[in-house]
């Protein structure tokens, strides 16, 4: 339940980054010992991969915002009772089969897992020596050993680059990975990788090597900080208006979305702490396109759309990565927002204030972005949420009550 209540002020700590963490824990299968993960994010997506880890052997304790991860002989197999609940189970698909050489996924139907298919990760594998087949219980693949090879990704897909990543550090020879995704995350991931005494040069670019080594080891690793939560509050700040500072923040790791922000009236600039924040204007209108990093990411587009409901003027907004990516936009309707959505684009015309009511969230992103998109509003909201938010989010309400806001959760 959101109640406007004016500017927000302060300072908050963004906490580690969801879609890194979950891959740093894959990645701790490739190495037998005790790793120890810190600035972990206390998010149910933690807890899962927690779970699936322990369903095939693996020892795990959270606290304090670590988790220790250990690692003996795996039993490589992932159900589908935890890889239906999170997408990111994916990423132990490149591990499991590089260290044990083979590797059961359950997914539902083979390759297609709820409209987001993983082909571009198998064939990938496949090029460095994998086989797999399509059985009802899931994707079962094998291997006598991976070797390297050059693979060039049809799409700079996250999830494929992680998973060939993971994969080549323990296959035998060289192998490239051409198109790679450049995502700070795909950075954060090679970074552990080689402290694990893995030999990956070039991550963060579209080319990235790998030479193989026979072994890698247990490793301590910070995860880096959430620029996603990192842009929920500054479209936060927007919305409400006022001034703050997002602590561990990473300007350098959001170039193209703060610019963006800029253009919308948001304010931002790198500060000692992290990231300084202003919003005092009523925002304007801008056009904007979602693309693999370093362009403006897809996760953020439910922030910006939210904003600019409520801009000077009207934007186009383009999504270039997911279909059907807008579901949250009938809710926003439902706040009083005027947007027209025609297959990837939605056109925004911007109203002075949101009205407030009863909207739902269907997903992570778009949860949070209803919850901001309130805070400007004139009367109270209210998002019925079914966990989504979290999945992704420590304590957004939380959050936003130390700014200021009056964000209250209610179970049941
Ligand atoms: N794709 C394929 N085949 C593949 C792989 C991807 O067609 O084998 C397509 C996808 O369907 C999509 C596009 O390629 O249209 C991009 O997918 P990508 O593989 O890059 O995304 P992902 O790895 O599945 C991660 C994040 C997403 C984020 C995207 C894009 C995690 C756990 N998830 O997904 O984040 O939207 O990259 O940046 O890292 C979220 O955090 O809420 C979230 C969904």
């Amino acid at each position: 339940m959101i109640t406007p209540a004016g500017p927000l002020e302060g300072e908050i700590t963004i906490s580690g980054a969801k879609n890194s963490v979950l891959k740093l824990m894959a990645a701790t299968t490739l190495a037998a010992g005790v790793h120890t993960i810190y600035n972990v994010p206390d998010i149910h997506d933690v807890d899962v991969m927690c779970r699936l880890l322990e369903s095939m052997g693996a020892r795990t304790e959270r606290r304090d915002g670590l988790v220790e991860i250990e690692i003996g002989d795996l039993e490589p197999v992932a159900p589908f009772a935890l890889v239906e609940q999170m997408r990111a189970s994916t990423a132990v698909l490149g591990p499991l089969i590089a260290r044990f050489g083979r590797v059961e996924l359950g997914i539902p139907g083979g390759d297609d897992f709820g409209h987001r298919p993983i082909d571009m990760h198998l064939t990938g594998l496949e090029t460095l020596g994998a086989q797999f087949e399509a059985r009802p219980e899931g994707v079962i693949g094998t291997t006598p050993g991976l070797k390297g090879a050059v693979v060039t990704l049809a799409f700079p897909s996250v999830g494929a680059t992680e998973n060939l990543m993971m994969a080549a550090t323990l296959a035998t020879g060289t192998t490239v990975i051409d198109n790679a995704a450049r995502e700070p995350e795909i950075a954060d991931l090679a970074s552990m990788l080689n402290k694990m005494g893995a030999r990956i040069t070039g991550s963060g670019t579209p080319q990235i090597t790998i030479e193989g080594v026979d072994r890698l080891e247990a490793v301590t690793h910070r995860v880096i900080p959430d620029r996603i939560h990192a842009a929920t509050y500054m479209a936060a700040t927007g919305l409400a208006g006022g001034e703050v500072v997002l602590r561990e923040a990473r300007y350098d790791q959001m170039d193209m979305v703060c610019q963006k922000f800029g253009e919308m009236g948001v304010r931002t600039s790198p500060c000692r702490d992290g990231i300084w924040v202003m919003g005092r204007e009523r925002p304007t209108a801008v056009d904007l396109s979602t693309l693999p990093y370093p362009g403006v990411a897809t996760d953020y587009k439910p922030f910006l759309v939210a904003l600019l409901t409520v801009a000077e003027g009207t934007s186009i907004v383009t999504e270039n990565l997911f279909a059907g990516r807008f579901k949250y936009v009938d809710e926003l309707v439902k706040l009083g927002a005027k947007v027209r959505t025609d297959g990837n684009h939605a056109i925004i015309r911007g109203v002075e204030r949101l009205s407030g009511g009863e909207v739902v969230s269907h997903d992570i992103r778009a949860g949070a972005a209803l919850v901001i998109a309130a805070l400007g509003a004139t009367a109270e909201t209210v998002v019925l949420d079914d966990g989504h938010i979290a999945r992704g989010y420590p304590d957004l309400a939380g959050d936003l009550r130390s700014l200021g806001a009056d964000v209250r959760v209610s179970a049941g």
